[in-house]
């Protein structure tokens, strides 16, 4: 029962498997993040984006409605692709690519997501909403699609890496990132990086652990996909989530915590894994930065800045590089 069970999922399903054990193994525990999207995930983490408490989405909306021409002002010169990792749903890009049907501007759009269900979402609403743009979606994880980004063809590229997403690397994690990501690149080629920033350490704990529950559900879903994919037996009441907002590293981590010694049973897996009391699972980090902190990167990663937008308050910026010719 249980090996048929896992015969039927895709292939996601057996990394998700193999890298449950790994993280369960290890001491101190760890999961990880991009597995929170699965179809519930997805609609929860829509529900996070909405939520008054998550200011980064609307950040963000403001930066494209307001400095949209800014922002795009080299697609005015030629023709391109607009590569975007982990498009989720793809509602703030749906601004910039308006603006790009706008201004009778000749590119193609591919967007990438660990999420099928988030691209079939997304492919679906710009087929009907934006029929001009041709859209090539792709299924995968950041650094297989790093690869294929050489493939893609020899147009200009400009490659977006919005919503913070930057944040789940940890910042050595994010040079090496961006660096491989040079080498799949072209001198001029534009990235555009949606990176939360520093800010009054109150303003960011309450996103990230609102009051009604929201992103603690968000995250205790990952528990949930245990069950449901893995066999496992997860008592969601006997554990609880909790955030962290470190200001001197700007590392912003969800826990989730066993609440008493107890022991879950993967089905799936022929295997159990005991939980002490009070024992933390690290499962996201959302790391903030400041713009001293993004150029360092830009810098150290092959790129040179070319401008920071901002939204009024200045929590979110968008910061576009350009791959620096060698
Ligand atoms: C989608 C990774 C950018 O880290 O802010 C939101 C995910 N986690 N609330 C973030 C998330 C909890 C989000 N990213």
């Amino acid at each position: 029962m249980a090996t048929i069970e896992m015969k039927k999922e895709s292939a996601i399903s057996s990394d998700f498997a193999n890298d449950t054990v790994k993280g369960l193994e290890a001491s101190p525990k760890r999961l990880f993040s991009k597995y929170f999207y699965d179809k519930k995930g997805d609609k929860l983490f829509q529900d996070i984006m909405a939520m008054p408490e998550y200011y980064l989405t609307n950040c963000e909306f403001e930066i494209f409605e307001t400095q949209k021409a800014e922002i795009l002002e080299f697609a005015r010169h030629s023709d391109f692709d607009l590569i975007e990792l982990g498009a989720g749903d793809g509602t703030k890009t749906k601004v910039l690519l308006e603006y790009l049907v706008s201004q009778d501007a000749d590119f193609q759009y591919l967007p990438i997501d660990i999420s099928q269900n988030a691209l079939d979402g997304l492919e679906a609403d710009l087929n009907l909403t934006m029929p001009q743009v041709k859209v090539e979606p792709q299924q995968g994880d950041y650094f297989g699609v790093l690869k294929s980004l050489k493939n893609i063809g020899s147009r200009r590229k400009m490659v977006l890496f919005l919503g913070s997403n930057i944040g789940n690397f940890t910042k050595p994690e994010a040079e090496l990132f961006l660096k491989e990501m040079t080498n799949s690149l072209s001198p001029g080629d534009m990235v555009l990086i949606g990176s939360d920033l520093k800010k009054d350490p109150s303003i960011i704990q309450i996103a990230y652990d609102d009051p009604a529950g929201i992103t603690a559900a968000f995250n205790l879903n990952l528990l949930e996909r245990m069950n449901r994919e893995l066999g496992a037996n997860f008592d969601l009441n006997e554990f609880k989530h909790w955030e962290t907002y470190n200001p001197t590293t700007g590392e912003t981590k969800s826990h989730i915590i066993s609440k008493k010694a107890q022991t879950v049973h993967f089905d799936c897996l022929e295997r159990s894994f005991d939980f002490g009391a009070w024992e933390a699972i690290w499962v996201e980090l959302s790391q903030k930065y400041n713009l001293q902190e993004l150029e360092d990167l830009a810098d150290k990663s092959g790129f040179e800045v070319v401008q920071h937008f901002m939204d009024k308050k200045n929590y979110f910026c968008d910061t576009l590089w350009r791959v620096k010719s060698v």
